[in-house]
């Protein structure tokens, strides 16, 4: 996984940030929407973002 690529265009969110806030606790899509705003302008890296999350909680496990 490349941690500087960009997974949100609207807010310019990478895959390092997403696994950033999961490390931090978030588990959720809602949760790292929250902690990131990932996913909140036009929405359509929901799906991306909602997949990268469910990753990285896994391994974090
Ligand atoms: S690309 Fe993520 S909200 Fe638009």
């Amino acid at each position: 996984m490349n941690p500087d690529k960009v997974v949100c265009y609207c807010l310019n969110i990478t895959n390092g940030m997403i696994k950033e806030a999961v490390d931090a606790g978030a588990s959720t899509l809602e949760e790292v929407q929250e902690a990131t705003g990932a996913g909140t302008v036009c929405g359509a890296c929901r799906e991306d973002v909602r997949h990268l999350v469910e990753q990285f909680v896994r391994e974090r496990n």
